[in-house]
């Protein structure tokens, strides 16, 4: 893809913003102009990334399910960039459990993390960009938050969870006369640590590396899995000002998996 200035003049805060897709469009978002404070609790991977984009990037320490690293990391933002415009809500886990396997508090953590830690994101993006010129929120549903598979009690729920969350908040801003959009992308698999987790998960029950890579590959149509900047690509154009009429809306870029 062209890479230009799509993004000049946005300030971004990107939660799991030191690995896969966080990682992605972080790199894309600099490409195209802005700039973006990483928040993560990967602390060495997140400043490494900061430093490889330098200027136009810095890391803050953010655990998602904390409301106090919320406000401390959108201070830290906005004292280095200027007011936010932009919120990208990517941190996340994915633990593969069944209803039978996953214990209560697996269920709980998931649900914190990838539910919880996007109300929070979502809170905090709202709070601090109707306090500037608006702007948008961009959170990480999954094509598991609208189908479902055995393995996926817990992350089907918080994936359905953050669809559901992202368009409340999209008709609240629009309501309340905010210039802030609130939209969703549904990736399929997309190659990351995520999907790696998978693969260990597959190997230690016996499956050689690329018969689950292959199952993977499978679900989807086009017949591959994603790669990050297939998402962040999506996500660079919510961000801009070239979807300005689009809010509450959620947008599958999963190689066809829930066409
Ligand atoms: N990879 C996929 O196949 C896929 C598919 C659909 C949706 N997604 C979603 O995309 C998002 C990014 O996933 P990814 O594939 O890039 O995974 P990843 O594991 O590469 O990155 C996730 C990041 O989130 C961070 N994180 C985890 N817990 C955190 C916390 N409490 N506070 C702050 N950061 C935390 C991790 O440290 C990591 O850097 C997730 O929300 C995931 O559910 C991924």
């Amino acid at each position: 893809m062209a890479q230009g200035g799509r993004l000049a003049a946005k300030t971004a805060l990107i939660s799991g913003g030191a690995s896969g897709i966080g990682a992605a469009t972080a790199r894309r978002f600099v490409a195209e102009g802005a700039r973006v404070a990483l928040g993560d609790v990967q602390v060495e991977k997140g400043e490494a990334l900061a430093r490889e984009l330098g200027e136009a990037a810095v890391f803050v320490r953010l655990d998602v399910t904390s409301e106090a690293d919320w406000a401390a990391a959108v201070h830290a933002a906005q004292d280095r960039f200027g007011l936010l415009t932009t919120v990208v809500n990517s941190a996340g886990i994915s633990v593969p459990a069944s209803i039978e396997q996953e214990s209560l508090e697996g269920f709980r953590r998931t649900l914190a993390i990838n539910l919880e830690g996007t109300f929070l994101g979502c809170k905090a993006g709202v709070a601090a960009l109707k306090g500037g010129q608006g702007g948008s929120i961009i959170n990480l549903g999954s094509a598991l938050g609208v189908k479902s598979g055995a393995p996926f009690a817990a992350y089907s729920a918080s994936k359905g969870g953050v669809r559901l969350l992202t368009r409340s908040v999209a008709i609240h801003c629009g309501q309340a006369g905010y210039d802030i959009r609130c939209n969703c992308i549904l990736p399929g698999a997309i190659h990351t640590e995520m999907v790696e987790g998978y693969v260990a998960e597959g190997e230690k029950a016996g499956a050689a590396r690329e018969q689950v890579l292959a199952g993977f590959a499978a679900a989807h149509p086009l017949g591959r899995l994603g790669r990050p900047h297939e998402p962040a690509d999506a996500i660079v154009f919510l961000a801009s000002d070239e979807s300005s009429f689009i809010t509450g809306a959620d947008l599958p870029v999963d190689g066809g998996m829930l066409a």
